[in-house]
């Protein structure tokens, strides 16, 4: 029996103005799985995935790793769940490339003669080492969502937590991290607009809408639910149809 490395129970999240962004949300992960987070513009998939770290705390409870998420074991936390955000200028605020990525295993603790491997490493997979030396806001915005990634890469965490992270990228680098997702054995939780990622890599999937899960399960069967995504603003893959 594999572990369970993320259990939500009951999640209920309204923002500051009062805007309600998720409801009753109850979702049980397991090491390894790779799932994927489907819905319209609004849905709350954004809000879920930030509370997987805890950047968001909503009602009721969210265990990751079996820790229940709380202020004292944050740091903790974040050095499992590495989220790389669905805007790479709210990731990359350090000088250059290469501080970005080598900022968590600085910050982490990391044995510091490993850390420039593992920033190599990390910019590598990416196809971004070239690049050490810039300034990231010079960068193009696909790039910079490509660093992003190296960011969370190189702090090697268990679950990563990604939101829209093909958004922006050219059909090479599309590709070449679709290939990653499916080699890498963490957990993989994907919110994304992008079915055909889902389809390749994800092997569950969630229809969040309104904040609410609508659907769960296996992703061919649902992303072959021609009715049931419609009814949700989606589409069914192209290469399912
Ligand atoms: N900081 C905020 N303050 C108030 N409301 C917010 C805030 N951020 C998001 N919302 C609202 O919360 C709801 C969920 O937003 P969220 O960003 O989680 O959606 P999403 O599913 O990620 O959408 P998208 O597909 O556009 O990325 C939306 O109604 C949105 O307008
Ligand atoms: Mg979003």
């Amino acid at each position: 029996m594999q572990n369970k490395i993320i259990e939500i129970k009951k999640l209920n999240y309204s923002y500051p103005d009062k805007t309600p962004a998720l409801s009753n949300i109850n979702l049980e992960v397991y090491e390894g799985q790779s799932v994927g987070i489907i819905g319209p513009n609004g849905a709350g998939k954004t809000t879920l995935l930030l509370h997987l770290n805890g950047i968001l705390q909503g009602q009721g409870s969210v265990k990751i790793c079996g820790m229940q998420i709380n202020k004292a074991d944050l740091p903790k936390i974040r050095s499992k769940v590495g989220l790389i955000f669905q805007d790479p200028d709210s990731q990359l605020f350090m000088p250059t490339v290469f501080d970005d990525v080598a900022f968590g295993p600085i910050n982490m603790d990391m044995p510091k003669e490993k850390i420039p491997a593992l920033i190599e490493k990390a910019l590598n997979e990416v196809d971004m080492l070239k690049a050490k030396d810039k300034l990231a806001h010079h960068l193009s915005f696909g790039e910079k969502k490509r660093v992003s990634i190296a960011t969370v890469l190189s702090m090697k965490p268990e679950i990563l937590d990604m939101d829209e992270p093909t958004s922006n990228l050219d059909p090479k680098h599309r590709r070449k991290l679709i290939n990653f997702i499916k080699d890498s054995k963490l957990t993989k939780i994907i919110a994304t607009h992008d079915l055909e990622l889902v389809l390749e890599v994800c092997q569950q999937v969630i229809i969040l809408d309104k904040g609410i899960i609508v659907s769960q399960g296996n992703t061919k069967d649902i992303l072959s639910d021609k009715t049931l995504l419609e009814a949700h603003d989606l589409e069914m893959p192209f290469s399912l149809q």
